[in-house]
């Protein structure tokens, strides 16, 4: 049965038709921003206002461990200095992951994403110098070539919302010898699972052209809770089945690279 996840990926599924055009684009940019409202709004998915309004202790006991896997991960792995690091935060959404960034000491934070009504919500945080809209996949990465420490992108690397293709705007954004850190949950469904398969043939390729190296590869079983569950059927489920597995991925772009 579909859950509450499998509305909007169709509707911004259904919208990506449009995309070619200005006017499409206009479309698609709507299409996006309700959608997101529709899922903070929706009963069994309202991990965006929920995390937002929480202090970061109490996030790890909640079931949306994905943005805190992304940041920990980066951050094990990370040698530089995080005071002076400029970090793009890419589908930004409502700036969860620069609140958690900020209190392992990174300091400086460029978002991007699709959505009006996500940057709004990230302005609200005051850590970001510049939010940006951009569309990806229909638009360019809003980016100048080498110039972030740091590039992550958290729950956006999935069929129906950032194209696979845009990894390479993630590595082009980076400085040679910075990491781009990429995180994304295995949800159920072919589209998904295609995605993943196109995905890490794209890093792979990337890789063998030089581009970059891989830094760390983090697989969990428990990445988020899974979101096609009803909360009805979670409260049945004992724990370790209510979880869908997730990938953080860490590449080091080269240093021979632009
Ligand atoms: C699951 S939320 C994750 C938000 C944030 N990264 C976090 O970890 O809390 C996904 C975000 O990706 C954005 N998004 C989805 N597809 C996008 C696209 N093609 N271009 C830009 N942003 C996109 C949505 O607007 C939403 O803010």
């Amino acid at each position: 049965m579909p859950g509450p996840l499998f509305s909007p990926l169709k509707v911004l599924m259904q919208n990506f038709v449009f995309s070619s055009t200005r006017a499409g684009q206009k479309t698609m940019r709507r299409s996006v921003q309700r959608t997101w409202s529709e899922f903070r709004f929706d009963g069994n998915l309202k991990y965006q206002e929920t995390h937002c309004t929480l202090p970061a202790q109490d996030h790890k006991l909640m079931s949306y461990r994905a943005p805190h896997l992304a940041v920990d991960f980066l951050s094990d792995n990370f040698s530089g200095s995080r005071g002076e690091a400029r970090v793009l935060d890419v589908a930004c959404g409502t700036g969860w992951i620069a609140k958690l960034m900020v209190e392992l000491g990174f300091k400086h934070f460029v978002g991007v994403d699709g959505s009006q009504g996500m940057l709004d919500q990230a302005a609200k945080t005051g850590l970001y110098k510049e939010l940006k809209l951009a569309l990806l996949g229909t638009e360019p990465l809003p980016a100048q070539t080498g110039t972030f420490d740091v590039v992550i992108i958290n729950g956006a690397l999935d069929s129906g919302f950032a194209p696979v293709s845009v990894v390479r705007e993630l590595c082009n954004a980076a400085k040679p010898g910075g990491f781009v850190c990429m995180s994304r949950g295995d949800h159920s469904g072919t589209a998904a699972s295609e995605y993943k398969k196109d995905l890490e043939r794209e890093l792979q390729l990337m890789e063998e052209e030089g581009l970059w190296s891989p830094a760390g590869l983090n697989q969990t079983d428990r990445y988020m809770e899974d979101p096609h569950l009803s909360s009805e059927r979670v409260k049945e489920l004992p724990a370790e089945e209510r979880y869908i597995s997730g990938t953080v991925y860490l590449y080091k772009k080269s240093i021979h690279s632009n």
